[in-house]
């Protein structure tokens, strides 16, 4: 079967850009929207954080996926995979290898908002998975779903805990958004990196070889290039830490002197004092209580909670049920 292989490009995105840094940098404390770490260098840094002896989450999630594909494909017996927050697209053979061992065709999805690694990723899984109808997507996951037209046969996954990088007030209307692209009897898988001792989370995002303060450092990077900005990025130091209330690890750039910045991109100019930050990441982590508070009224029903043996990290199967949507 021929592949057929389309990247929407976004024309807006540079103007949605500069808005939503100039908000995001106005604001009271400050931050920059986490999204903006994927340019091509900050993918490939995430990709190098995934290696990191630290950073669990990546094999964790690896290694449960290959223990419960079967199962997954088994019970959604899914006709199209949807993956939203892509990326290299490493983890969706390890589904295409269980639909293809339940002898389903299939339809592949990649949706990312970062355009060369959907292009690089689809072309690769193409050409590996010759039987499978590969179509990469670039947007944004939160605003630009509706991109992916109507469900049925659907199984959208979106692993790595990324869903932990949204605020847990704007996870409801996430979840509803994208029961919205679903039919009843749908499926979501759900990634999720679950609730640890402090010491464990914190050396995730401290890792001792500096690519998370790299890949922290790289958002000033991503800002100068796009919007025309002046950040000394060597100015600005990574921080991160665990707040145990809000049970989420908080990434932050910390100035080390006073700093003037502009971006001209996005009618910027900025002072900064030394020591003031900029919060640029949360990674929330979850329970199995706290993720369930999340879904009422959002049109999707927990079927099964996958973890590993020493509770790390979490693959929750959710099913769309015949419900009228909140409005979102
Ligand atoms: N799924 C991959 C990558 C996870 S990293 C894995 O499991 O390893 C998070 C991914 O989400 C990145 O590829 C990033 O480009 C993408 N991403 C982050 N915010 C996004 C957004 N708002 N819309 C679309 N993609 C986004
Ligand atoms: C993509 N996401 C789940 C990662 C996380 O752990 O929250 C991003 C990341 N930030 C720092 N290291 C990795």
């Amino acid at each position: 079967m021929a592949n057929a292989i389309h990247v929407l490009k976004t024309s807006r995105a540079v103007a949605s850009m500069a808005d939503e840094v100039r908000r995001a940098l106005t604001a009271r404390p400050r931050w920059l929207p986490c999204k903006y770490f994927y340019d091509n260098r900050g993918s490939e840094l995430f990709e190098q954080i995934t290696q990191l002896p630290e950073y669990y989450q990546t094999r964790t999630e690896v290694a449960l996926l290959a223990r419960i594909s079967d199962d997954v494909v088994a019970r959604a017996a899914p006709r199209e995979l949807v993956e939203l927050g892509s990326g290299a697209g490493r983890k969706i053979g390890m589904l295409l290898e269980a639909s293809a061992r339940a002898g389903r065709a299939i339809r592949l999805v990649l949706f990312d908002i970062n355009p060369l690694f959907v292009d690089a990723s689809a072309r690769r899984i193409a050409a590996q998975f010759p039987g499978v109808d590969v179509h990469g997507l670039t947007g944004d996951f939160f605003n630009d779903l509706a991109t992916l037209g109507p469900g049925g046969g659907r199984l959208a996954v979106f692993l790595a805990g990324t869903i932990g990088n949204l605020h847990p007030d704007d996870v409801p209307r996430f979840l509803s958004r994208i029961a919205r692209q679903l039919e009843p009897d749908d499926a979501l898988l759900v990634g999720l990196d679950l609730v640890k001792d402090t010491v464990r989370l914190e050396a995730a995002y401290n890792d001792a070889a500096g690519v998370t303060a790299e890949f922290n450092r790289n958002i000033l990077r991503h800002v100068n290039r796009v919007l025309d900005a002046d950040f000394d990025v060597d100015a600005w130091e990574h921080v991160a830490f665990y707040d145990h209330a809000r049970a989420w690890i908080e990434m932050r750039l910390r100035a080390t002197r006073n700093c003037r910045v502009r971006a001209r991109g996005a009618g910027l100019d900025l002072r900064f004092r030394a020591g003031e930050e900029i919060s640029t990441e949360i990674s929330c982590k979850y329970t199995r209580p706290s993720f369930e508070r999340m879904l009422p009224r959002t049109g999707l029903m927990l079927e099964q909670w996958y973890s590993d043996d020493k509770q790390m990290f979490a693959l929750t199967l959710l099913r769309r049920v015949r419900m009228a949507l909140r409005p979102v």
